[in-house]
């Protein structure tokens, strides 16, 4: 069980929190966009059966503590304006897979940097996680910046392992360490 509310956090312009039964609506349009589901595996298209199964998915994992899939808010009107998640919580090994997307109308603002910097702390702090991965498609370059924003490193790369539009990518896994976090905020 992982509690709602260790895992919703507020920031300057964006909040956090665990997706809701009300965010179906906001929901449908932002992840039915070619443009999203280049880069993830957001089926296209996608209809209100596809979000209200995620919704009823991310209900379920955080009750089992497997995953925390999180609405990424407007920080006052708290409306919907992607999700972010830490998926494949492993709690022995104190490991998790992130993850975001944002809906085309918030992105190149610094949006995705504010979410993950919510993101990490949720991770690092209060599940008290040690190490973060998160896989980015080859190409994905809005993607790789973000990563390595937060000091991410490339620690493999399972090569032509996804076919999009014809093409052959790479899927680029990449890991932080929480101490590497630490140094990056200046806390060690
Ligand atoms: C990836 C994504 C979440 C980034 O969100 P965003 O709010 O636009 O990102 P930010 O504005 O916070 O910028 C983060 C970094 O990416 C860079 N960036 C943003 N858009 C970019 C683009 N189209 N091309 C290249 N770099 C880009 C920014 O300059 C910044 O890097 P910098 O600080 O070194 O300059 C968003 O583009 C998105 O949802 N894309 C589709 C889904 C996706 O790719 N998800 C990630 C799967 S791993």
């Amino acid at each position: 069980m992982v509690e709602p509310t260790t895992v919703t956090r507020e920031g300057i312009r964006v909040r956090l929190r665990p997706v809701e039964d009300g965010d179906l609506d906001d929901l449908v349009p932002l992840a039915n966009d070619e443009g999203v589901a280049r880069w993830t595996d957001l089926p296209q298209p996608y209809e209100r059966g596809h979000a209200a199964k995620v919704i009823a998915l991310a209900h379920e994992e955080l009750r089992l503590g497997q995953s925390a899939y999180l609405a990424v808010c407007d920080v006052d009107s708290d409306a919907l304006m992607g999700m972010t998640s830490l998926a494949n919580l492993d709690f022995e090994s104190r490991n998790g897979e992130v993850g975001i997307w944002l809906g085309r109308p918030y992105w190149g603002n610094g949006l995705a940097m504010e979410a993950f910097d919510l993101l990490l702390e949720i991770a690092f702090e209060r599940l008290d996680l040690t190490k973060l991965f998160g896989i980015v498609l080859e190409g994905n370059e809005a993607s790789m910046k973000l990563f390595k924003r937060f000091g991410f490193q490339e620690e493999g790369r399972l090569r032509w392992h996804t076919k999009r539009d014809e093409a052959w990518m790479d899927k680029i896994f990449y890991g932080l360490l929480r101490e590497e976090w630490e140094r990056l905020i200046g806390r060690s």
